[in-house]
């Protein structure tokens, strides 16, 4: 069942990440499984996106693989050496490879800092450099990201929030990273301030040779930037494959259910039913089988006693073993050419 041929770059094999949950006495009461055999592969110079609801793992699987978090389970390997599983302590050089862009840049940059210190900062850590060497470095990077050299003197509460996205990633682009995961790197951001954000990451990917992960509940802008998506559901991946191919065509009840519930960006049809059912269930009190039946109009009794894992046909798996029985791709029309042209 393998997914791509090329080497890959990040091999991530049946990730987990559970929180206890402690009650009276920090006594462990029950056990939240946040990130749950999650497995892909990605390649140099990929894109690829993250989407699903509020409370999917999105972001546990951005920290789980940046090291922020400690596997439960599974293993993560990074141009084949392995970076993280439940026994292992994450060496401070994989952590510079690998950098995690929180959705707000207030989190990485202190505000009794100039952004000149907080630049040099990482470097002040990661490296030996003379002051005259990080300098250089600092300013190369404020360069890259649109930052003028005189702003490198301004604390945080003196830019913009367009400026303090910028400074947030040069933060990290100084460590000379090769994986970014950006998570949510354009909510709360006006339409015109998240154009200019992206063009700038692409920008940035051709000139440093990134590989991004991007994280993003907005399906237009993972549809415009990623070139292959993965869609999460409680803990979960429930579909992975090209981008157009799965927002065209997508196999997953639950894929479809997002794309019914955003018609703007011209999926495949809405048809009722696919629209989901009630609310997503208490994360502490999991449905057996496949995940996503409780809310699925399509699920049957024996969804409850299915082994549910990605099945791989090409590039495209699907985590329902049933995809092929409603033809999912029969009820939708084909969308209209591609206004935008996926990325990386
Ligand atoms: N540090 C934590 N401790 C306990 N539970 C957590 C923690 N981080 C996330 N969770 C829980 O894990 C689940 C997934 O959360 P998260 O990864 O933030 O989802 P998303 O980014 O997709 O919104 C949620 O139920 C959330 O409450
Ligand atoms: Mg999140």
């Amino acid at each position: 069942m393998l997914e791509q041929s090329s080497s890959p770059l990040l091999e991530v094999s049946h990730l987990a990440r559970h929180f206890p949950v402690r009650g009276f006495l920090n006594r462990r009461v029950a056990t939240l499984r946040a990130l749950d055999d999650v497995s892909f592969t990605m390649t140099e110079g990929e894109v690829l996106g993250i989407v699903g609801e509020t409370g999917s793992g999105k972001s546990t699987l951005g920290k789980t693989l940046m090291g922020i978090h400690r596997p439960t389970g599974g293993e993560v390997r990074l141009g084949g050496e392995q970076i993280a599983s439940p026994s292992q302590k994450r060496a401070a050089l994989v952590r510079a490879r690998l950098q995690y862009v929180y959705q707000d840049p207030g989190a990485s940059l202190d505000p009794r800092w100039t952004l000149r210190r907080s630049l040099h900062e990482p470097l002040v850590i990661h490296t030996n450099w003379s002051h005259a060497q990080r300098e250089a470095k600092v300013r190369e990077i404020a360069a890259a990201v649109d930052l003028p050299p005189t702003h490198l003197d301004l604390y945080p509460h003196e830019i913009s929030g367009g400026q303090l996205r910028r400074a947030g990633l040069a933060r990290i682009l100084v460590l000379n990273p090769q994986l970014i995961i950006l998570d949510e790197p354009t909510a709360g951001l006006d339409v015109s301030v998240q154009a200019a954000i992206l063009a700038l990451l692409r920008e940035l990917k051709r000139e440093f040779n990134l590989t991004y992960i991007l994280i993003s509940h907005d399906l237009a802008v993972v549809r415009s930037f990623s070139a292959r998506v993965a869609v999460m559901y409680l803990g979960r991946i429930v579909e992975i494959g090209p981008t157009a191919e799965v927002f065209a065509a997508p196999r997953h009840p639950y894929t479809r259910s997002l794309l019914a519930a955003a018609p703007r960006i011209g999926g495949p049809r809405v048809t009722e039913s696919f629209l989901l059912l009630g609310e997503p269930p208490d994360p502490l009190q999991l449905p057996w089988g496949c995940r996503f039946r409780t809310r699925c109009c399509l699920a049957m009794p024996e969804c409850a006693g299915l082994a549910v894992q990605l099945e791989y046909e090409a590039r495209h798996g699907v985590a329902c073993p049933r995809w092929r029985q409603w033809d999912i791709r029969n009820q939708g029309t084909p969308p209209s050419p591609g206004t935008s042209v996926p990325f990386g």
